[in-house]
């Protein structure tokens, strides 16, 4: 049964689109997080961010009509206890889902106080989310529609400036490509400028990178670079929604990983596209800004009012939904 298909789950009496619905229910979980870390901004503190986080998304989690398992979370059982890879939430009630959580993407930005922290969950149809967890990186490549069939991780970093640039009606000098600035991509930041294009370095978070390649007019046209599986797999339900390119591919970090992936069956030297990653075509994706940046306002702290902003995507109608929402201090 699919998400769409629930025809004999029972439902709330005032719920008619259970399948709509639960977009709108799970940026509940995502607010809640991003409200109990915002706390911990810039204090330093990634774990205690992470942590109240953690326990809010799952408290939210639990109230959710779905029947979901966490198919990418905070790591296996022994090291989180919350959210771990495995763990059932929701109110076992609804249809069956994989959820994919990143209570904060960004950690290190949220204990910094730098913009771009994301609190993320992605959800999509039960055993659709590809098992990736035996290798932590990948190397990715996103951006938006004009990309499709024009970019591709097997070509040279030249190739694609040339041919995104091409697509896009642009000169290359006016492509903004987003890679996490890190030793590793020394090389790949210097390929990127003898193309032509200009960078955009980011500190941490690739999936706020890679929305922004994939979305228009936010000033960033390709996102490429080695970054976490898991935040590849979120991503992919993120790209279905707008309907881009997301590829990525494994690189394990040494000869004990890659010998591991390939005793699970990995492939590591192929392309995985958006349907290897997540099949089907019924993927949730929301976000609430932790710290605010260019895709999302962070949580604003007044004594009257705690302010957020959420990104709402479902792929199945292609909707993209901004919600801002303003809650009560005193009831939280
Ligand atoms: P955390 O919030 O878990 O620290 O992840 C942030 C992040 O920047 C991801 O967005 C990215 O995919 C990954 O870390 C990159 O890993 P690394 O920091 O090891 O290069």
């Amino acid at each position: 049964m699919t998400l769409l298909q629930q025809t004999d789950a029972p439902r709330d009496a005032d719920v008619l689109t259970p399948d709509r619905n639960l977009a709108m229910e799970l940026v509940r979980a995502t607010e809640a997080a991003a409200i109990a870390a915002s706390p911990w901004i810039g204090r330093g503190r990634k774990n205690a961010a992470d942590g109240a986080a953690v326990d809010a998304m799952r408290a939210f989690l639990g109230t959710v009509a779905c029947d979901g398992t966490v198919v990418i979370g905070e790591g296996e059982k022994d090291h989180a206890p919350m959210l771990y890879n495995g763990e059932r939430v929701g109110r076992g009630d609804g249809p069956a889902c994989d959820i994919a959580v990143d209570p904060i993407d960004g950690t290190s930005l949220t204990a910094t106080g730098r913009p771009g922290a994301l609190s993320v969950i992605a959800v999509s149809d039960r055993g659709s989310m590809y098992d990736l967890h035996h290798v932590f990186y990948m190397d990715k490549i996103a951006c938006g529609p004009a990309g499709v069939g024009v970019v591709d991780l097997g070509q040279s970093v030249r190739d694609n400036v040339r041919e995104l640039a091409r697509k896009l009606g642009k000169h290359p000098s006016d492509l903004r490509v987003a890679v996490l600035d890190r030793p590793r991509h020394e090389g790949l930041i210097d390929e990127i400028r003898s193309a032509g294009a200009g960078t955009r370095l980011l500190s941490d978070g690739d999936i706020g990178g890679a929305i922004d390649a994939a979305r228009p007019g936010s000033g960033v046209d390709l996102c490429i670079g080695v970054g976490g599986t898991p935040e590849g797999i979120i991503t992919a339900c993120a790209v279905k929604a707008l309907g881009g390119v997301l590829q990525g591919r494994l690189a394990p970090r040494d000869d004990a990983e890659a010998q591991w992936a390939r005793e699970a069956g990995h492939e590591l030297d192929r392309i995985l596209g958006l349907d290897d990653l997540v099949s089907g075509d019924n993927t949730y994706f929301v976000a609430t800004g932790v710290t605010g940046g260019d895709l999302l306002h962070g949580v604003e702290r007044t004594p009257q009012v705690i302010r957020t902003e959420s990104l709402v995507l479902r792929s199945a109608s292609g909707t993209i939904r901004r919600i801002s929402a303003e809650h009560r201090p005193e009831k939280w």
